[in-house]
């Protein structure tokens, strides 16, 4: 048997909580220590029989985990981040990498020189339908792809916005929400090279986007609509329809479709879509529902972690990955502003 894997969890809140759940019920992994300034955070550690540490530098001077699970709010993922590389621990860190590109930029040059990994917590790629996904697009059999159809529509309800950050730019749906769209629209095919946008806060009138529709172009020349609103009551939402989080009611929608010269495909469900003998409109369609053994992949993301940790795999999602997920977010937000269409670099 291996030694087990020793993690420490940063940040002890809404998804820091479900990470100790996760490393604590893990064969592969132990959890080393829990890490939050605030008294709920000791009460946490305390009630998974773990060390309580108010700040990493504290932990370090004491003991060092094999590797940090980073669940901080946003503006901290950077600090954090350089921290533990700069003691040589491995990060995975939750979505985004940073706030702000040239930041995400400077931790990420950091892990490269030191050799240290990171990780983003773009936990939908782990989830084996996408992976399934991946695998049917990668095998031809949908011809070649050209167009995709992502949404995001849901409902958060009015007291969602009691808290004064959520009503302000850079709290909106597309900066919380559409970057996991985007990081899987990214694994599914490939590069973005530019994009343009318009958003709209018609019926809420906070300063923060609630309503947004994004044009997206592929390095292989495939091209993409997502549309986002979290003021419409509606089942297309990978929240709806991925049987990620049972705190959301399940729907038997798509929330993606995707259509090649061959065949189309929508998510989650699998179902492939073709014609028989010949491709026409006129031909009656042949559909097939692909299966999938089903499992939380947050846990299959520490699972991950444990393996590049021990130097067994590259991580699925790098710290550069998420970077340049948080790039297209970004000139999805600076094409809304403008009224221009973004290239990026
Ligand atoms: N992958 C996902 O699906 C998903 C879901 C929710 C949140 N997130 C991301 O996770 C991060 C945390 O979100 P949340 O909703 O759990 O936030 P939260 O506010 O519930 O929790 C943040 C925690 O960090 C602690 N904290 C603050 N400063 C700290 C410090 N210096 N050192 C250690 N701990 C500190 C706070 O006390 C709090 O307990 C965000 O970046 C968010 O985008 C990802």
């Amino acid at each position: 048997m291996e030694r087990k894997v020793r993690l420490a969890v940063l940040g002890a809140g809404l998804i820091g909580k479900r990470h100790i759940q996760h490393v604590l019920a893990e064969p592969q992994a132990e959890l080393l220590a829990v890490i939050d300034p605030m008294p709920l955070g000791q009460q946490i550690a305390q009630a998974s029989g773990v060390a309580w540490f108010p700040s990493f530098a504290a932990m370090i001077a004491l003991d060092r985990p094999d590797g940090i699970i980073v669940a901080t709010p946003n503006q901290l993922h950077v600090e954090n981040g350089i921290e533990a590389v700069a003691a040589g621990v491995p990060v995975l860190t939750e979505k985004p990498i940073a706030d702000d590109v040239a930041d995400g930029e400077r931790l990420i040059r950091a892990a490269e020189a030191a050799g240290v990994p990171i990780l983003t917590g773009h936990h939908r790629r782990h989830n084996p339908m996408i992976q399934k996904a991946k695998e049917i697009i990668d095998s031809g059999e949908l011809g070649r792809v050209l167009v995709a159809n992502a949404m995001f529509w849901l409902f958060k309800p009015d007291d969602y916005f009691d808290i004064d950050w959520r009503r302000q730019a850079g709290a909106g749906p597309v900066f919380l929400n559409l970057i996991h769209d985007v990081d899987n629209l990214r694994y599914l095919f490939g590069d973005i090279v530019a994009v343009q946008a318009q958003e709209s806060n018609a019926v809420r009138r906070n300063v923060v986007e609630e309503t947004a529709v994004i044009l997206m172009e592929f390095s292989s020349g495939l091209l993409a609509t997502a549309s986002v609103s979290d003021s419409v009551v509606a089942p297309w939402s990978w929240e709806m329809t991925a049987c990620e989080n049972p705190a959301y009611p399940q729907t038997e929608e798509a929330c993606y479709m995707i259509g090649g010269t061959h065949g189309s495909l929508t998510i989650p469900a699998l179902d492939v879509w073709k014609n028989g003998i010949k491709r026409s409109w006129w031909e009656p369609f042949e559909k097939r529902r692909v299966t999938v053994q089903d499992e939380d992949p947050l846990v299959l993301q520490i699972r991950q972690f444990c393996k590049v940790i021990r130097g067994e795999e590259a991580p699925l999602v790098s710290g550069r990955e998420g970077l340049n997920t948080l790039n297209v977010i970004m000139a999805i937000k600076q094409s809304a502003e403008s009224g221009e269409r973004v290239v990026l670099g």
